[in-house]
């Protein structure tokens, strides 16, 4: 249980907010590249602010604040320019950098605009995403995550759903709703519409261990009849400080991204790069698939039917923002524990001047995270049945993916 106060200040998340400023040492994506071809503009929320990004007619990409420093009609339905974004109502233009370099109703002697410059903010493509950063500089490095730079097919299924994102990542250090939410209560659905669920997820969960590493926690689990060599205790697999989990299993590596819209609005994507077996595809690394998930139904009820939708339940339920001063904390909830007590450690290191964990300050080529391959003990079967059961059943290329893993398969027996 926390006070209202402890609550707040873990999950207000804009300007100068203690959370809002610890959030804003990362980079963060905010779109996908394919949703922004030359000559376009996309409005961004981020950390409960507005802003407008771009791509121009020259292919240079930039993130300025929503609002124009003129009179404040909104940079996101202005005219992508050659060079730059005008803004549609009196015409002033602005660069990447944030100068304005053209204000067509002043005077041909007027100096003024040299004087005025909106917020911009660095924009990089990795992965089919377009990344930025909106914090103070010295910007650091864009982490090259090995999900994001691995060769493969990749495919992102994302929606945005009304809750905080901390509900979400205290999910991430919680493995005993795997057995419950996953697996019992999966398995009463399937009683109940006539469908099979999967079994893998009902295992017993015999202990549980939450290492610190560089970039957030390693999380291990040993379910009933495994040893300590089974990779989901001997490798596990990472929360990724602070808005990530990184998960994996024969031949499906995927990150799990959770960005802080605003106090109440998280994106949630879960991207995939899939590379079973020796002779995988591999794909534009430059490209993903993406697709929205269906999480509610018109009536208002949620979609619990596949793994996700069950996660999507359970953090959407707990309100807005959770309401902590109300919860019973058991020691099963562990992990919970560990993780507000990371983010009360990384907030003391931002308020003394320090960076928090996982910022990179070098450059690199990819950073490669300790994953699991072999999950819950259940082998390559577990690859298939997340296609099905899991949030890629929505994918446009399900079947394609499908024939990608059968493929893998056959070649393997
Ligand atoms: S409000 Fe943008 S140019 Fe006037
Ligand atoms: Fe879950």
């Amino acid at each position: 249980m926390l006070t209202k106060e402890q609550n707040d200040e873990l999950t207000q998340v804009g300007p100068g907010k203690p959370m809002g400023e610890l959030l804003r040492h990362y980079w963060y994506p905010v779109a996908f590249s394919a949703d922004l071809p030359l000559g376009h503009t996309k409005g961004v929320r981020l950390l409960g602010e507005n802003f407008t990004i771009y791509r121009d007619g020259e292919g240079t990409l930039g993130m300025i604040d929503e609002l124009c420093p003129h009179r404040m009609a909104s940079m996101t339905y202005g005219i992508v320019e050659k060079c730059g974004l005008r803004c549609a109502y009196h015409g002033w233009l602005f660069d990447e950098t944030g100068a304005c370099i053209d204000q067509p109703a002043e005077p041909d002697s007027s100096q003024f605009k040299d004087r005025v410059t909106v917020g911009a903010y660095p924009v990089e493509e990795m992965g089919g995403l377009l990344w930025t950063y909106i914090g103070r500089e010295p910007v650091p490095y864009l982490p090259r995550f090995d999900v994001y730079v691995m060769d493969g097919v990749r495919d992102c299924g994302w929606a945005e759903i009304p809750c905080n994102w901390l509900q979400v990542m205290e999910n991430s250090v919680d493995p005993h709703h795997v057995e419950w939410l996953h697996g019992y209560y999966f398995e009463y659905l399937g009683n109940k519409e006539g469908f099979e669920a999967p079994k893998a997820f009902q295992k017993k969960h015999e202990k549980v261990a939450f290492d610190e590493f560089e970039y957030g926690i390693i999380k291990r689990r040993l379910l009933e009849g495994q040893s300590e060599e089974d990779d989901d205790w001997k490798v596990g697999h990472p929360l990724m400080f602070p808005y990530g989990m990184r998960v994996g299993g024969a031949g499906n590596d995927q990150m799990q991204i959770r960005v802080p819209i605003d106090d109440t609005h998280t994106w949630i994507a879960f991207y995939s790069c899939h590379h079973p077996g020796e002779d995988h595809p591999v794909d534009d690394p430059n490209e993903v698939t993406a697709y929205e998930l269906p999480w509610k139904r018109d009536d208002g009820t949620i979609v619990t039917d596949y793994i996700e939708g069950q996660d999507i339940m359970a953090w959407v339920t707990q309100g807005p923002v959770t309401d902590r001063t109300r919860e019973h904390i058991g020691k099963s909830d562990l992990g919970v524990v560990k993780l507000r007590r990371m983010f009360k450690e990384q907030l003391a290191r931002v308020a003394a001047g320090e960076d928090p964990i996982g910022v990179e300050r070098e450059p690199h080529e990819i950073i490669e995270l300790p994953c699991e391959k072999n999950k819950f003990g259940a082998g390559g079967g577990f690859a298939t049945a997340w296609l099905e059961m899991g949030s890629s059943r929505y994918s446009p290329q399900l079947d394609r993916l499908r024939s990608i893993y059968q493929n893998a398969f056959q070649a393997a027996s």
